[in-house]
């Protein structure tokens, strides 16, 4: 490697494979501090959140991070991040175009954050670009968009770049040393169990006159099902996650039920009980709500064939296994960790990818909530493998690309599905 040809021209010119190793090669040959560039695509309250975590990451690495640019649909919010983080105002973008920019620049990894109907869009672009990758959970509000992540994801993996998901469990040391002792037969098989996120309800922000119904979904992200997939997508996918991870598969149906007691704005259901059948006579309760002043219960439980453990919890054995359990060193922020294993993937040339995993949470999620929408028993084989399935092609309207070509027309507020009929 001829010292002179800086990081940024070997890694445009090298072959696309094994990009990562290459890089953390010269790294390895170059002196003083190991520096990383960042892109952020949606500027709110999480997105800044990543970008912080993310410089908190690499100042435990000794890495010198610099946020380079900015996109966000709206102005001001764009304007104000870029500020926050001191990106130049030529490297500030807005609209919803704004995400391509980002990938023209020189950004070694790129944050996604935007409401999660863009995930796929967005992680496609990405990896076309050649960024590695934190993406924000969920990661897709559809079946089509689910696919499109894995597609990307293994993209991704030919091109030797990392990427890592919001779910920030499989970064927290409690639920890492409960899924070894699940993994190792602490409390045997796991036959069953119960997840739960049970809370609030979120914002809602009026109509302002003269708005777009674009920007009017944008900023009511949490109320519209063709944005968010619903709280089930949006929230309770940490938990479901935790199933899939500790059962080590996906669910292969799901039959359930849900509605709307409160909300009287957007489309999303308020409550849902679902059953989903993990296939081995393997069966999980999920149950996740937004109303307030009611029980709020965050958690998961499994019952194995020998002794029960919550997610991150008591673990009770029967069978007196004595497993040694992994240290994880863990900074204790597991926001923070996320991107301590996608910067020191990327220093070391070892690409981690989390897209199928947290692609198959959403995608249990997703399955739920139209198990409930439409009073079906939803299997995962129509939503994954069969073409001829009218659910395989179930795309929700407005799509990403519906807003970047600007024809956005919003659902109408309070009209939901209605089981039996939808
Ligand atoms: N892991 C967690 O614990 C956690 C916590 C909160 C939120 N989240 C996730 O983070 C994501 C963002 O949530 P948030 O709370 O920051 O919402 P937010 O509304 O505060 O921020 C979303 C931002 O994205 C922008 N945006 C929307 N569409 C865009 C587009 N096409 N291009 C560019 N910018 C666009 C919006 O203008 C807004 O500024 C969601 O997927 C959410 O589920 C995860």
């Amino acid at each position: 490697m001829d010292q002179s040809v800086s990081r940024r021209t070997f890694m445009k010119t090298s072959a696309a494979a094994g990009v990562a190793l290459q890089m953390a090669a010269v790294w390895a040959q170059e002196k003083g501090p190991r520096r990383l560039k960042v892109g952020l695509v949606g500027a709110g309250g999480r997105g800044k959140g990543a970008a912080g975590d993310c410089m908190e990451a690499a100042k435990s690495l000794g890495i010198e991070l610099q946020v380079v640019a900015v996109a966000d649909a709206v102005e001001e919010r764009a304007k104000d991040a870029a500020k926050q983080f001191g990106v130049a105002p030529e490297r500030c973008f807005w609209g919803f175009d704004a995400y391509r920019k980002v990938m023209e620049t020189e950004a070694d990894l790129v944050i996604l954050a935007t409401s999660p109907n863009f995930r796929p869009l967005h992680l496609e672009a990405a990896i076309d670009a050649g960024k590695n990758v934190f993406m924000e959970k969920p990661v897709a509000v559809d079946p089509p968009g689910i696919r499109r992540v894995i597609a990307a994801g293994e993209k991704a993996k030919t091109k030797g770049l990392s990427i890592v998901a919001g779910t920030q469990r499989r970064h927290q040391a409690g639920y890492l040393a409960n899924q070894f002792l699940a993994s190792q037969g602490a409390i045997g098989k796991i036959v069953g169990g119960s997840v739960s996120w049970c809370g609030g309800k979120l914002w809602y922000q009026a109509r302002k006159p003269g708005e777009s119904d674009a920007l009017y979904m944008v900023r009511n992200w949490v109320s519209f099902t063709e944005m968010s997939g619903d709280h089930i997508v949006e929230q309770h996918v940490h938990n479901l996650d935790v199933a899939n991870w500790y059962i080590g598969r996906p669910p292969v149906s799901a039959v359930g039920f849900g509605g709307r007691a409160r909300r009287q704005t957007g489309n999303q259901f308020d409550f849902f009980s679902i059953d989903f059948d993990y296939d081995d006579n393997v069966h999980i309760h999920s149950m996740c709500r937004q109303v307030d002043k009611c029980y709020n219960a965050v958690r998961e439980f499994f019952v194995g064939s020998e002794g029960s453990m919550w997610g991150a919890g008591k673990v009770t054995s029967t069978n007196n296994k004595q497993i040694a359990v992994p240290e994880y060193k863990v900074h204790g922020n597991p926001y923070v960790e996320e991107h301590v294993a996608l910067l020191q993937s990327i220093v070391d040339g070892k690409p981690v990818n989390e897209a199928q995993a947290v692609a198959e949470a959403t995608m249990a999620a997703i399955m739920g909530r139209i198990a409930a929408y439409t009073g079906d028993l939803v299997k995962w084989s129509d939503l994954m493998t069969k073409q001829d399935s009218a659910l395989y092609g179930l795309t929700l309207k407005p799509s990403a690309e519906d807003f970047e070509k600007g024809e956005v027309v919003a659902p109408k507020d309070d009209v939901v599905a209605i089981p039996g009929e939808a």
